[in-house]
């Protein structure tokens, strides 16, 4: 599961306009603790192209739907931006965070 997916199922609000494929940056997260940060595996190459569309960009910054939970993340703590770009996809219904 993605860090999106489970934002999603815990009523977390992740925008994740484009539902993982790479083509927005509304699931930006910002990783508290460099220690988890560095767990991770490096960004490919889309993901970077995204993130550098990603309001408030830090260098511990992520997006959540490429972030698999995994039992070395347990107790990982992500921080959303203070604000997306937003992204109007139909149905969705954007809510302040
Ligand atoms: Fe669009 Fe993550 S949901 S890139």
């Amino acid at each position: 599961m993605s860090m999106l997916e489970a934002a999603h199922e815990n009523d977390r609000e992740l925008e994740g306009a484009c539902e993982g494929s790479l083509a927005c940056s509304t699931c930006h997260v910002i990783v508290m603790d460099v220690n988890f940060y560095n767990k991770l595996e490096d960004p490919v190459e889309e993901e970077n192209d995204m993130l550098h569309l990603a309001f408030g960009l830090t260098p511990t910054s992520r997006l959540a739907c490429q972030l698999v939970a995994s039992p070395e993340l347990d107790g990982i703590r992500l921080k959303l931006p203070a604000a997306t770009v937003h992204f109007k996809v139909d149905g969705y219904v954007s809510k302040s965070h």
